[in-house]
């Protein structure tokens, strides 16, 4: 099996997240940047931290280069991980991926601290009100991804890991594969005998 983790982080979240799974899978781990192709590849744990209910650009570029293969997504944002906005963006992630002929085989987000630079120029420019909720939701962001975090996304992976293998086409013999020689009959199967 040939896996990898691919990961987008701009303030180091989503980095975070994507240690954690390198670390619990022994798989290399690559900053979307200097990303070896996804072709390399069977499954392909895909980071991305969210802008705008979606993959940040980057990830979203690397998404788009993905064909056939099996993906497990995940991400960071400064929404909680079950609200309405998460749910479409999972959806939406989902949908890319599926488009590309890929079969994603799980997701998973977590909240990621938003950093307070964009936080205030967002209020500079008259952006969304910092409501008491609002307050309340990036103070409690502020402390993620933190371990209870890290070790679902871990646990996320390794099921992901343990789909694909279990389902996964036996590896068939060179010459088969090169098609010099035709899959043999099964042994009984000549009903002559
Ligand atoms: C320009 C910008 C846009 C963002 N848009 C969203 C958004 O639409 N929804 C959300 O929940 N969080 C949003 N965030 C918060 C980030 O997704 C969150 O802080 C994330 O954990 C950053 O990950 P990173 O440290 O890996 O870059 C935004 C942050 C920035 C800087």
């Amino acid at each position: 099996m040939n896996a990898c983790i691919v990961y987008s982080s701009c303030t180091g979240n989503t980095r975070k997240v994507a240690e954690a799974l390198a670390d619990t899978s022994g798989l290399p781990c690559f900053p979307v940047r200097i990303a070896p192709e996804p072709d390399d590849f069977d499954i392909l744990a895909l980071g991305f931290w969210v802008r705008k209910g979606l993959p940040d650009a980057r990830a979203l570029r690397y998404m788009e280069r993905i064909r056939g293969k099996h993906v497990f997504f995940f991400g960071t944002l400064g929404a909680w991980p079950h609200s309405d906005h998460a749910r479409r963006c999972m959806a939406a992630t989902h949908k890319i991926l599926q488009a590309g002929g890929n079969t994603v085989v799980d997701g998973f987000l977590c909240q990621g601290r938003v950093n307070p630079q964009v936080v205030a120029a967002s209020q500079r420019k008259g952006g969304h009100p910092l409501s008491p909720e609002r307050l309340a939701r990036l103070r409690e962001a502020e402390r993620h991804p933190d371990a209870a975090d890290l070790a679902a996304a871990r646990l996320h992976w390794q099921r992901s890991l343990q789909k694909y293998t279990a389902n996964a086409p036996a590896p068939q013999p060179p010459c088969l594969a090169a098609g010099i020689l035709s899959t043999p009959e099964p042994i009984g199967s000549n009903t002559s005998l």
